[in-house]
């Protein structure tokens, strides 16, 4: 398998940051973390970059007056690494149109929701407070609008009954630890095409099993 070169931008825990190393450590990311960026000194995620050795940064946003000066600081460490890919994992400031551009077909992002449903914060909140069924996690590439952009894959979780806000979000973390190094892989091996705004993924199983909430029993 070809390797690619991967930055990784984070502001805080890094599950997500740490579910990738794993899968690149399993020889099954197809992508070499490179370096890891936070716009926050005391994220977590950086500590873990650093512990196996990998070069971290910190473009502070709290340092930049106007948001396209911090763009144009963050492109500029990142750019330090030249990678082909740049994953946000966890990472909380909006970016600006022009960052956008600079890194268009190249830039994913991971959100907890199945967008376009709840883009934005509190998206396991607003879940509950919806009573949708079924919540999850969506993979997309990134575009200037917030939280969207072509879906790359999701994943779906049962919301039930005697959720909580925390035992809902624990259920979807889960499967963002497992999707997030699958689109990363399928970039990297170059199977995802964009076609007309949609991701069109290259010989892959055709899945068509449907996860139904509250389950159901149809013996
Ligand atoms: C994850 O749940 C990720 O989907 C979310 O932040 C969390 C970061 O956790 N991202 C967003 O909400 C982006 N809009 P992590 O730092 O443990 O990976």
């Amino acid at each position: 398998m070809t390797t690619i070169d991967a930055v990784v931008l984070i502001s805080g825990r890094g599950s997500n940051l740490a579910a990738l190393l794993a899968a690149a450590d399993a020889g099954e990311l197809g992508a070499r973390i490179v370096g890891v960026i936070a716009n926050r000194p005391g994220a977590a995620g950086l500590q873990t970059a650093a512990a196996r050795g990998i070069a971290t940064d910190v473009v502070d946003h709290r340092r930049f007056a106007e948001r396209a000066l911090f763009d144009a600081a963050l492109a500029e460490a990142i750019d330090v690494f030249a990678p082909r890919l740049v994953i946000l994992a966890g990472f909380m400031r909006i970016l600006g149109e022009a960052f956008v551009e600079h890194y268009q077909g190249r830039l994913l992002n991971i959100h907890p929701s199945l967008l376009p449903a709840f883009p934005g914060l509190d998206t396991h909140r607003r879940a509950l407070d919806a009573g949708v069924r079924l919540h999850g996690c969506t993979v997309h590439f990134v575009t200037p609008t917030l939280d969207h952009g072509p879906v790359i894959i999701q994943a779906a979780v049962p919301v039930l009954d005697d959720d909580d806000e925390a035992t809902l979000a624990a259920r979807v973390l889960a499967q963002e630890h497992r999707i997030y190094p699958l689109a990363v892989r399928w970039f990297a091996e170059g199977r995802l095409r964009l076609d007309d705004g949609r991701v069109r993924l290259a010989a892959t199983q055709r899945g068509d099993s449907a996860l139904i909430a509250p389950a159901i029993d149809e013996r």
